[in-house]
C-alpha cells in the first residue's frame, strides 16, 4: 500500500505545568492517506484544534511525531519547518487569522506572494479564488468591513489558493449557511482534492457530511472512533 500522506504516532500535548496543567491530546495514533477526505468530529474541548496544529507544523507536540509524505517534520530545524508550513500546508483557523490591515485581496495573495510568485500573477491567481468563494466584489475592503461568513470564505480562498498538499480545515463552514458551506467543499473536493494531497476536516456541520471518506471521532484527547464517512446524517 502507498505511504500515507500523513501519520500522527502517540501524540500528547499539554498546557501549563504542575496544578495547572491541562492535557489536550493523550496519545493520539493515525494515518490520513493521500486523496481523501478526512473528517474530525468531538466535542468542544476534546483537542482538535490541537491536534490540528501538531500535524500542520504550527504547535510542537510534547511527545510523539508526525510525519508527512516520509518527513519527519518535527525533527526540522525551525526556518525549515516554517519552509513546510509554507509550501505545503493550507490552514484555515477556526478564528479565521486574517491581516487586519490588508485588503481581502492581499490577504488571499500573501501566500502566493511569500512562495516568491510574480506579484501580479498573485493577485491575479488570489482575485481568481475570491471568485470562486464568491467574494470578487469584496477585494478591495479590508476584513474588518466584512461579515464572519465573508471573512471565513477569504480565510478558505486564502488556504486553497497556493493548492498545498496538505489542506487543514478548523471548522470551515461554522459561519457559512448550508449552501454557501456545501457550496465550498464540494468545489475543494471537486476541484482541488486529488491523488496528490489530502484533505482533513474539523466539523460539527452534518450538511457537509456526505463530502467524507472517513470521519474519526475525538473525545477527551482520544480517538474513540472510525468510521466510513459520505453518509447523509439528518
Ligand atoms: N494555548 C492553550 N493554552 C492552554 N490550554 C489550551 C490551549 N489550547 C487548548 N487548550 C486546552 O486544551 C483542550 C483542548 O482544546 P482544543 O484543542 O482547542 O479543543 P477543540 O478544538 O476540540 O475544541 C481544552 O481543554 C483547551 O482549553
Ligand atoms: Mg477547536
Amino acid at each position: 500500500m502507498a505511504e500515507p500522506a500523513v501519520k500522527a504516532n502517540e501524540l500528547v500535548k499539554w498546557f501549563g505545568e504542575g496544578e495547572a496543567r491541562t492535557v489536550a491530546v493523550r496519545g493520539v495514533s493515525f494515518e490520513a492517506r493521500f486523496g481523501e477526505m478526512l473528517y474530525i468530529v468531538g466535542p468542544s474541548g476534546s483537542g482538535k484544534t490541537t491536534l490540528l496544529s501538531m500535524i500542520s507544523g504550527i504547535l510542537r507536540p510534547n511527545e510523539g511525531t508526525v510525519t508527512v509524505e516520509d518527513q519527519d517534520i518535527w525533527s526540522l530545524a525551525s526556518d525549515q519547518i516554517a519552509e513546510f508550513r509554507l509550501n505545503r500546508v493550507g490552514f484555515v483557523f477556526q478564528d479565521y487569522h486574517l491581516f487586519p490591515r490588508l485588503t481581502t485581496l492581499e490577504n488571499v495573495a500573501i501566500p502566493l506572494i511569500l512562495k516568491k510568485r510574480d506579484w501580479r500573477e498573485s493577485l491575479n491567481t488570489a482575485m481568481e479564488y475570491l471568485e470562486i468563494v464568491g467574494l470578487k466584489d469584496r477585494a478591495q475592503l479590508p476584513p474588518v468591513k466584512l461579515s464572519g461568513g465573508e471573512q471565513q470564505r477569504v480565510a478558505i480562498a486564502r488556504a486553497i489558493a497556493g493548492r498545498p498538499d496538505l489542506l487543514i480545515f478548523d471548522e470551515p463552514t461554522a459561519s457559512l449557511d448550508g449552501d454557501t458551506g456545501r457550496k465550498i467543499v464540494d468545489f475543494v473536493k471537486n476541484n482541488i482534492l486529488n491523488d496528490q494531497r489530502c484533505i482533513i476536516i474539523v466539523t460539527h456541520d452534518s450538511r457537509i457530511y456526505e463530502y467524507s471518506d472517513r470521519i474519526m471521532r475525538m473525545e477527551d484527547g482520544r480517538i474513540t472512533g472510525v468510521e466510513q464517512g459520505g453518509a447523509r446524517e439528518e
